[in-house]
């Protein structure tokens, strides 16, 4: 049975809706708890909530037994109780684990410095993103998946990969710190400065990122990137991007249209789970006061500044959807559905051939068990036939398995480092829209 102790800033549930915006709110477990209760709760205070024996009223049913109800003003505080939250032999101390509770996600992860499990608000102070879908670091602090903010047990925010005292020179993933600086902001939108070029930002949805470089070897390298996002309906948008440059185009002549939009993927759709929370959060609070709930203290956010700004001070805040949506989002589907990749012509054809595959691997089997049955075909020959319709199996089996996953879902665990993520993260720490 674990026992918990209770931090110094020990609070009421419902007071901590307000606070620091710089710390993830702690929802803190048990102390002074019955033991025999099995695992970390949501805290309470000591409940308020007694009978008075002022004004008695007696209530009596052939059913009930007569109690006493005070007649007072009193009423039950749900925020100021304990929950329990899990039992502790179904959580895993490698990973946080998303929980709600009366409605509320938190999340609960186990630090091993202080050897206790912690319950916080399941958000990120930097920008809401859920601090379930992140991991626990090597030095056993609770860090986001999103920047890569990390928490002690206690809330303090311990490293901030993108600020300069901080930050690594490269993240395990290969991102860098940005260095934006925000110019002059319009209403058609705003430019800002980096260190080896700059950004402009086309209202509503155009965004370009221009670089030029010197290479000693390979002389001056330009580039654009550019980020098309059209508002579709409320909680939807539709990306369109691209890369003029000047240098390696023959990757676009080479490199089928399909495996760019799978490395693309891997990019985008990382990150698709925390935005889409995002979104909600910032709903919840009200997009006006976005910047009481997210703490961004660093350069390499200048441009998500810029934005909401902009968004604030010239759109008021909203799409102007002329009547056409109510302005709520829609409820969020599962994680399937909002991963789901299955529009691509590449991954009809792929499925198809992994069916084909499939049917010819059975095939086979047949084949040989009939001509074994019927001694038609020499050993030899039957063995050539049966590695084949394993073979034929064995292909189609990993190939539903990459379409499954590069195609359909993708469940990025950011707990585990993801190999194939390696290459394409470049921009995880400076601009993630
Ligand atoms: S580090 Fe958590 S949202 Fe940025």
């Amino acid at each position: 049975m674990d026992v918990f102790s209770t931090p110094a800033h020990f609070q009421p549930l419902n007071s901590l809706l307000n606070g620091d915006s710089s710390k993830p709110k702690l929802r803190n477990v048990r102390s002074s708890i019955p033991s025999s209760l099995p695992g970390p709760l949501l805290h309470a205070a000591p409940s308020k909530s007694r009978l008075s024996s002022s004004s008695p009223v007696s209530v009596a049913s052939p059913l009930e037994p007569a109690i006493d109800v005070a007649a007072g003003e009193e009423k039950f505080d749900w925020y100021s109780q304990w929950y329990p939250v899990m039992p502790v032999c179904d959580l895993d101390k490698r990973e946080p684990h998303a929980k709600q509770v009366l409605g509320m996600d938190v999340v609960v992860w186990w630090d091993r410095n202080e050897n206790a499990w912690k319950v916080f608000d399941d958000m990120c102070p930097h920008r809401l993103a859920p601090l379930s879908e992140g991991r626990i670091d090597p030095s056993g602090r609770l860090q986001c998946a999103y920047h890569g903010w990390c928490f002690d047990g206690n809330g303090n925010c311990k490293l901030i990969p993108q600020s300069p005292l901080d930050g690594p020179s490269r993240d395990r993933e290969g991102g860098i710190p940005l260095d934006f600086t925000l110019k002059k902001l319009g209403i058609e939108g705003f430019d800002a400065e980096l260190e080896f070029g700059y950004c402009k930002y086309q209202a509503p949805c155009i965004l370009s990122i221009h670089a030029d470089v010197d290479s000693p070897s390979k002389g001056r390298r330009r580039m654009t990137l550019t980020f098309m996002c059209v508002p579709v309906s409320p909680g939807n948008s539709r990306l369109i991007w691209a890369f003029p440059r000047n240098f390696d185009i023959w990757i676009d002549k080479v490199v089928p249209r399909w495996m760019i939009h799978v490395a693309n993927n891997l990019v985008l759709d990382s990150d698709l789970y925390l935005l889409h929370i995002e979104e909600r959060k910032i709903k919840e609070i009200g997009s006006k006061n976005w910047q009481r709930a997210c703490f961004l203290p660093c350069k390499s956010d200048a441009l998500v500044v810029g934005y909401r700004r902009w968004f604030n001070k010239y759109a008021d805040g909203e799409v102007d959807w002329r009547g056409r949506f109510s302005g709520d989002l829609p409820p969020t589907p599962p994680r399937e559905q909002l991963m789901d990749r299955s529009c691509s012509r590449a991954y009809k054809s792929l499925n198809a051939m992994a069916t084909v595959l499939e049917v010819v691997a059975i095939g086979l089997i047949g084949v040989v068990a009939a001509a074994t049955k019927q001694g038609a075909v020499s050993a030899a020959g039957r063995t050539r036939l049966a590695i084949l319709g394993s073979v034929c199996y064995a292909v189609s089996r990993w190939l539903a398995h990459f379409v499954q996953k590069y195609f359909r879902y993708h469940g990025y665990n950011h707990s585990v480092p993801d190999k194939a993520m390696v290459f394409v993260q470049m921009f995880r720490l400076g601009v993630a829209p």
